[in-house]
């Protein structure tokens, strides 16, 4: 059995999950002849839309803006304003390319399977809801016949990991192309750098930091619900707040500079402890905040080689604002990220000591165009054009379990191994694909509108 048909198999053979910038499924696929899967009878792919928010519409206008044809043709989401300001924005910007009836826009939690079901067989599904419900359109789209596009991250928990990297391998066994919102990976400058780093220009990396440091941002920090819209679609709403819906601020805001800075070292790291906390509980307004997060977290990962990764985040008004990324080496360092998650540009420096006489090389000022979110479309297309195995899953999988292993380790205050992380038992929301608009929250509300929060050191074997 190949590393790659086997989920379980998945720790003991390291070298299969290096971070390098092949896809690995591309690897699985390397022998094996599959269909062509390219929507037959048409050079104009349809998509549709699923999850119509912020990102959804700039993930479809960056589809739309790419050479091969493509037409929006179907959307769903659980609020219709949502999907309405969607369309009407999407539309404004490609008319021509939006085809969207009113009995293709669907509202609901079985949106998504209406949605699919207006696409043909290697059309696009794009799912840019909050990750609890990956799996569950991912599942779909396979049945379909479906290529995909999905946001990062794509799992908080150990079940639907593991559930992913086996949807992941029966998605390249069906020759479909799936790319995942990891942009950094797609960003010209921090290729090049990937590149001049494996050929050892800041020689072997010893340690690597993130830090993603900012205000109070998104639905990180919720008041009490106050009673409408429902539960579960409040909680969706404010899903940086719950753990189940998006793995919380951790999973959702450094996802990228975990992800970018495992690549650079080619393999993901084996365990990590964290220390965080959360300073005020009281909002402005007098009221109690009731989300899941804590507002620090200092995570120090461990690679197999011993080499560490220290991500620091921070959501607190009026503290020091750091968004970057570094990697340092025997011989040198690296700017990675000079700012945001993947924002250029990045550079290289002889020392310690990134100052302007040290520089080895600086990526292409940053007006060149190089904007990432337009590169992961336009990489996928091609794929799809040219029938490229192109599969991002496993690595998008890894990329959510290793933040989530910070994140737990940090709510527990416990050493967490990527194994234990893995193999963990609890499932944040078990019925995601079983939702409708009247089923209960993941979690509940106390008599006093708490929800069930993380207690470093006291529960040490669940989050919470
Ligand atoms: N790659 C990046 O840089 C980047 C940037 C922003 C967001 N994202 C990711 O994109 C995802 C969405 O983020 P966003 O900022 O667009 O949030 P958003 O709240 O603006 O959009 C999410 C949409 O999904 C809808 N939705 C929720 N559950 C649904 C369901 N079961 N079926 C259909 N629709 C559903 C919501 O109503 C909402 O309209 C998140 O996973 C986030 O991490 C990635």
């Amino acid at each position: 059995m190949t590393p790659s048909s086997d989920p379980t198999s998945i720790l003991s053979r390291r070298d299969f999950f290096k971070a390098s910038g092949l896809t690995i499924g591309a690897s699985a696929l390397a022998n094996v002849k599959v269909p062509h899967v390219f929507a037959q009878g048409s050079d104009q792919l349809r998509i549709a839309l699923i999850g119509c928010g912020g990102r959804g519409t700039g993930a479809v206008v960056n589809a739309l803006g790419q050479k091969m044809s493509m037409k929006l043709v179907a959307m769903a989401d659980v609020f219709q304003q949502k999907l309405d300001n969607s369309y009407k924005s999407i539309k404004a910007k490609f008319p021509d390319q939006v085809d969207v009836s009113d009995d293709h826009k669907f509202i609901g939690f079985d949106g998504y399977k209406h949605a699919m079901d207006c696409l043909r067989k290697g059309d696009i599904a794009i799912f840019t809801t909050p990750l609890a419900f990956r799996w569950v359109h991912f599942k779909y789209a396979i049945e379909k016949g479906l290529n995909v596009f999905m946001e990062k991250p794509l799992t908080a928990d150990g079940p639907t990991s593991r559930r992913m990297l086996e949807l992941a391998k029966q998605a390249s066994a069906k020759n479909l192309k799936v790319g995942v919102g990891l942009m950094s990976r797609h960003s010209h400058a921090m290729q090049e750098l990937h590149k001049r780093i494996q050929d050892g220009e800041i020689g072997e990396i010893n340690f690597m930091r993130g830090y993603r440091m900012q205000g109070i941002i998104g639905s990180a920090f919720s008041e009490p619900w106050s009673g409408e819209p429902k539960e579960l679609l409040w909680q969706l709403s404010r899903f940086h707040s719950f753990l189940w819906a998006s793995g919380g601020a951790f999973s959702d805001f450094y996802v990228h500079h975990v992800d970018h800075l495992c690549w650079l070292k080619n393999s993901w790291p084996v365990k990590c402890h964290g220390v965080g906390g959360r300073t005020f509980r009281t909002a402005p307004s007098g009221k109690p905040y009731v989300d899941q997060n804590l507002d620090s977290y200092s995570v120090e990962y461990t690679f197999q080689d011993g080499t560490k990764l220290f991500m620091d985040g921070r959501c607190m008004n009026g503290a020091l604002p750091i968004y970057s990324s570094y990697a340092h080496g025997s011989k040198g360092m690296a700017i990675v990220s000079k700012s945001g998650d993947c924002g250029r540009p990045s550079s290289t420096y002889k020392g310690q000591n990134p100052s302007k006489e040290n520089m080895l090389w600086t990526s292409p000022d940053p007006k060149v165009a190089d904007d990432p979110y337009f590169n992961e479309w336009e990489d996928l297309t091609d794929a799809i054009r040219n029938d490229k195995p192109y599969n991002e899953v496993e690595r998008g999988v890894m990329a959510s379990l290793v933040t989530s292993m910070g994140r737990y380790a940090t709510h527990t205050a416990q050493e967490v191994t990527l194994d234990e992380m893995l193999n963990h038992e609890h499932e944040y929301a078990p019925d995601a694909d079983k939702f409708t608009m009247d089923s209960p929250a993941p979690v509940l509300a106390d008599a006093n509108g708490l929800y069930p929060v993380p207690e470093p050191g006291r529960k040490t074997k669940r989050e919470y």
